[in-house]
Order: structure tokens, then C-alpha cells, then sequence
């Protein structure tokens, strides 16, 4: 099965980071719209735009099926992507709202979203998982986690700031929906954050678990063909490719 993955920059990178590791796939062609990064501040018709773009793109290719590694295109623009292609189109969102219900054993437990501002302001998460019964959720927009990735700042003390701006006030979680594909790449700081108390819930692992359960995916490729396509600067995408895949 030959995929595509798409995401507006290089945060979709952990998603592919665990297809591989999950040996799903036998290919995979990874397109980040570095040129417009990032799409977390910019309006549902921009994204939706953007992502129909990125279908045209991958029509290039003869994939079997597109993922959606960016939650904000996920939120947003899945219709219209599924309606523009022929191609199987599975987004991010509703991976992690199974993964997270499946994580947690109370209705009562506390569950932190955070993501860009266009995810969370799409209310993606919290409107299916206050459907289900949970009713402790807190939603929090903390877009500047994503330049803060795209500049390689993993740790160090203006990473530990910004948590400290957007997580000072906050009980520590029983889950933390990481909604922005970026995120993965701090998990280890934000979990060190919550004193290691948090389920983390990561779009990558959770898109796996769903694939696996809902596509005949019987066969393992211990290796993956990966090709790399970035609207802008596409050795740099490459190049921090090689590093996470690396990690
Ligand atoms: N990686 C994208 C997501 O999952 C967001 C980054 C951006 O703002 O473009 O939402």
C-alpha cells in the first residue's frame, strides 16, 4: 500500500515517525506546506483552501489512501477533502477522541486539549468527547508550542516559560490530547510538566491503532520507501526527517 501524509509543515513527521515504527506501510510520500506553515491562525476557508491544494498534489501519485497528519486540517476540511479525491482520506481528530476514551476509565476524568487556535476554536475534540460523557475538559490554544518545534527548541528554558504561560493555572491532568502534530516532539517536557501524571495522547499512535482496526493492513514492511515534498525549502523538511525518524 503505497500512502500519502500531509501536514502544513513538518509536525505530520511524528505521525509518519509511527506508521514506520508500526510498519504499516510499504511507501510513503510526505508532503508539508512549508511555505504557509503555519495554518493554526488562519481562517476555515485558508485552511480548507490549502488542504484542497494539497489533494490536487497528491493526485500526482497513485496513492491508496491520504492521511491528514495535521489536526487543524483535520478539524476543518476533511468534507471537502473527501468530496475533491478518490482516494481514502483519514485525518487525525477522530483517532484520538477513540484513543482518549479508550485511555481513560472515568467520565469524571480531567482531559486537557490543547492544539492550534483553529483546532481548538473548532471545539474537533471537546464537542464528541462532552457527547460521550466526559465532563471535565479543559480546551487550551497554545499555537506558539508550534514555531517553538519548527525551530528544533525541544526543552530548555523558553520552552519551560511558555508551558509556565499557558499551564500555571491548570490542575494536572488525567489525559493531555496533544490536537497539534507538532506537539509529540515536547511530549517528554509537557509530560516532565505534569510530574509524569498525564496520559499522553499522541495523533501518531492513535492513527495507528485506527488504521489497524479498521483497513486489512495483515502485512509488515520492515522497511518504508519514504519520499519527502515540501512547498518550500525541502531539505530542511528532509533534513529534520532524518533527525526525529532518527530519535
Ligand atoms: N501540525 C498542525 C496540527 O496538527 C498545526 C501546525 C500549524 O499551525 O500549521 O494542527
Amino acid at each position: 500500500m503505497r500512502i500519502g501524509v500531509f501536514d502544513s509543515g513538518v509536525g505530520g513527521l511524528s505521525v509518519v515517525k509511527s506508521l514506520v515504527h508500526h510498519q504499516l506501510f510499504e511507501e510513503i510520500i510526505y508532503f508539508g506546506d512549508t511555505a504557509r506553515v503555519p495554518y493554526g491562525v488562519k481562517d476555515k476557508n485558508t485552511i480548507i483552501r490549502y488542504a484542497l491544494e494539497a489533494v490536487e498534489f497528491f493526485k500526482n501519485f497513485d496513492i491508496d489512501l491520504l492521511i491528514t497528519a495535521c489536526n487543524t486540517v483535520s478539524a476543518y476540511a476533511l468534507d471537502e477533502m473527501r468530496d475533491a479525491s478518490r482516494f481514502d482520506i483519514v485525518g487525525v481528530v477522530k483517532p484520538g477522541i477513540i484513543a482518549t476514551e479508550n485511555a481513560l476509565r472515568s467520565l469524571e476524568s480531567e482531559i486537557l486539549i490543547i492544539g492550534t487556535q483553529a483546532t481548538i476554536a473548532s471545539r474537533a475534540y471537546e464537542q464528541p468527547l462532552r457527547a460521550y460523557g466526559f465532563c471535565n475538559i479543559t480546551s487550551k490554544a497554545t499555537g506558539l508550542f508550534v514555531p517553538m518545534v519548527e525551530e528544533n527548541l525541544y526543552s530548555g528554558p523558553l520552552l519551560q516559560a511558555t508551558m509556565d504561560h499557558y499551564f500555571h493555572n491548570l490542575k494536572t491532568p488525567d489525559a493531555i490530547i496533544l490536537g497539534c502534530t507538532h506537539f509529540p516532539m515536547i511530549s517528554d517536557a509537557i509530560k516532565h510538566y505534569f510530574n509524569h501524571q498525564s496520559t499522553m495522547i499522541h495523533s501518531g499512535e492513535a492513527i495507528v491503532e485506527y488504521l489497524e482496526r479498521h483497513y486489512a493492513l495483515n502485512q509488515k514492511f520492515p522497511t518504508t520507501a519514504l519520499k519527502f515534498f515540501a512547498s518550500e525549502n525541502p531539505e530542511g523538511l528532509k533534513k529534520v526527517a532524518d533527525k526525529w525518524l532518527a530519535l
